[in-house]
């Protein structure tokens, strides 16, 4: 695992969206793992913008989403379904079909779990997932106590996750009670994974998850066993981190990241350099 933390969450917004992208131009088959919820808004605007000035094309992606409410269809305004094709699948060139997540009307909740699994298999994998954290630790909806091997199934959501999605429903007894979600072995079977969490209200559980011992209580804990997992943090996320000199001393002396020290920063709000969006354009890589 290495923790990158930026100057502010226009920052660590921008290094997120930028690795993405980076998927999407050097990869022939990209298949993205993508997310849901607020921190991802301001990810997938940034992408979109991308996709207007700088051409970025998503014409070859095929993505796949980490969860779906249980019972919610995906024309409704709670839908993750409609959450992506509102933030991005509407606002770039991915064909419609190129883009899954699980159906959470299923008859058959159970087949869905698995005609899902099979999906990613058929895609050849994931190449590149994008995470976020829920105040439960929970990575998709893998809430306390979920195996590290679990499988796509169904889930009941933990009551802090209810609490926490309560205000996108207006009520929390409007929020649905179980969900489709991808497991966290089908997560950790993902080439890469970037985790993203902005704010101080994430620092707590992003220390538990990052420093803290392995354990299914916080299943983001299990991505310190992933090969190649990057987490992104603003400093209000990095809040509670014990070592985060040490993490800046390695992002700022690994060669990997000159690509990114090398765009121009101009959403990145680190004064390093402040031309215009026009000029940021995406090299392939090294
Ligand atoms: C939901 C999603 C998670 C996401 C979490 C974070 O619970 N199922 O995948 O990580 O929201 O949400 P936010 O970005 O709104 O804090």
């Amino acid at each position: 695992m290495e923790v990158v933390i930026q100057a502010n969450t226009d920052a660590a917004t921008e290094l997120v969206a930028r690795i993405l992208a980076r998927e999407v131009q050097t990869n022939p088959r990209p298949v993205l793992g993508l997310a849901t919820g607020r921190t991802m808004e301001s990810v997938y605007a940034r992408m979109v913008q991308m996709h207007r000035k700088e051409g970025l094309d998503f014409s070859a992606c095929r993505t796949f989403n980490l969860d779906e409410y249980v019972g919610l269809p995906g024309n409704d305004g709670h839908a993750y379904r409609h959450y992506m094709n509102h933030h991005l699948f509407r606002q770039v060139n991915i064909a419609l079909r190129n883009t899954h997540l699980p159906d959470g009307t299923a008859a058959n909740l159970e087949a869905e779990c698995e005609r899902y699994e099979g999906l990613i298999d058929q895609a050849g994998g994931i190449t590149l997932q994008l995470l976020g954290i829920g105040h439960s630790g929970h990575i998709g909806f893998n809430e306390p106590l979920s195996a590290f091997r679990s499988r796509t199934r169904v889930v009941a959501l933990a009551p802090t996750t209810i609490r926490q999605n309560a205000p996108i429903f207006g009520r929390a007894d409007k929020v649905p009670r179980s969900a489709i979600t991808m497991g966290v072995g089908t997560i950790l079977d993902g080439r890469r994974c970037v985790l993203l969490a902005t704010g101080e209200d994430k620092a707590e559980i992003i220390a538990r998850a990052v420093e803290g011992p392995l354990t299914s209580m916080i299943s983001a804990s299990a991505l310190q066993l992933h090969p190649d997992c990057t987490v992104v943090l603003d400093e209000a996320a990095a809040g509670r981190l014990k070592k985060s000199d040490y993490y800046r001393w390695i992002y700022t002396s690994e060669p990997k990241w000159d690509w990114f020290r090398k765009l121009p920063a101009v959403v990145i709000g680190s004064g390093r350099n402040t031309s215009s969006l026009e000029d940021c354009r995406l090299e392939p890589a090294p």
